[in-house]
């Protein structure tokens, strides 16, 4: 689950090592952004969309493939969901503290990610040590999610170079990318900082739900069925979702696949 398109880097890492599992991927196209929701909206819309899940596809385990939803509803999803394993997104921020040698560690993510407690508390429990710069990048989960399919390379540099100069200018030598939109341009982000490393959550979301599937022997034993993007929201989708459901090998799904 993801706000928008956030989810599908996710969905594809896991996807590429565990093809034998079926997935549907959940883009709340209707609800988008996340960053800019406060924590009650946002517990109230995923407990929602966790219910309609549950009941069109009955999953078997559940990812919030999506910074602000999990920093925001993670632990009141799993008491209202006790019997669905949910596995949330943590900004990497303990791989940052690990690389950063200055000591100092950059973290971009949404509105809500940046200015909830969480991210601090992180950088304090793995890099006492550790200074940290935290930024609110709304408009390049906007870019990400609207503009990135026709932008050029001119375009995508122009849009993450403020950010690195800010990072630079602070003295970050580690970045997270706090938001999993961030994730589409992270060539950008490792040509242009070069002088920085670059972290992101990928490996760290698609172990937790292997283990999990070992754990509680979820494992699909036949091969995948057809793996789905679910977009909500009224209307007929942007002719964008076509492109992007067909790029990663998905069954584009909208709400009124579900009304008729
Ligand atoms: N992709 C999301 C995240 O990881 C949220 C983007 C948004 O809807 O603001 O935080």
């Amino acid at each position: 689950m993801d706000s928008g398109i956030g989810g599908l880097p996710y969905y594809h890492h896991f996807h590429k090592a565990n093809p034998e599992e079926t997935l549907v991927c959940l883009a709340d196209r209707e609800y988008f952004p996340y960053g800019s929701k406060d924590r009650p909206e946002l517990i109230l819309r995923l407990t929602e969309l966790l219910n309609r899940l549950r009941r069109r596809y009955d999953p078997k385990l559940g990812v919030l493939a999506c910074n602000t939803a999990s920093i925001s509803a993670l632990q009141p999803l799993r008491e209202s969901f006790p019997d669905l394993p949910l596995v949330g997104t943590v900004p990497a921020v303990k791989l940052a503290v690990l690389a950063s040698k200055k000591r100092h560690i950059g973290v971009l993510g949404t509105s809500r990610t940046i200015g909830d407690p969480y991210i601090a508390e992180l950088t304090a429990e793995f890099g006492a040590d550790c200074a940290l710069t935290a930024i609110a990048a709304p408009d390049l989960v906007e870019f990400v999610e609207h503009r990135y399919a026709e932008s050029d390379a001119q375009e995508r540099l122009a849009a993450v170079l403020p950010y690195i100069n800010q990072f630079r200018s602070a003295g970050v030598d580690a970045i997270v990318l706090g938001c999993t939109h961030f994730f589409f341009l992270q060539d950008v982000f490792k040509a242009a900082a070069w002088d920085m490393s670059i972290h992101d959550s990928l490996d760290g979301v698609s172990h937790r739900v292997e283990a999990l599937l070992d754990q509680g022997d979820l494992r699909a034993e036949a091969g995948g069925r057809e793996n789905i993007l679910f977009i909500t929201g009224k209307g007929s989708p942007e002719p964008v979702w076509q492109e992007r459901a067909r790029a990663f090998g998905l069954t584009l799904r909208t709400e009124q696949d579900y009304c008729s």
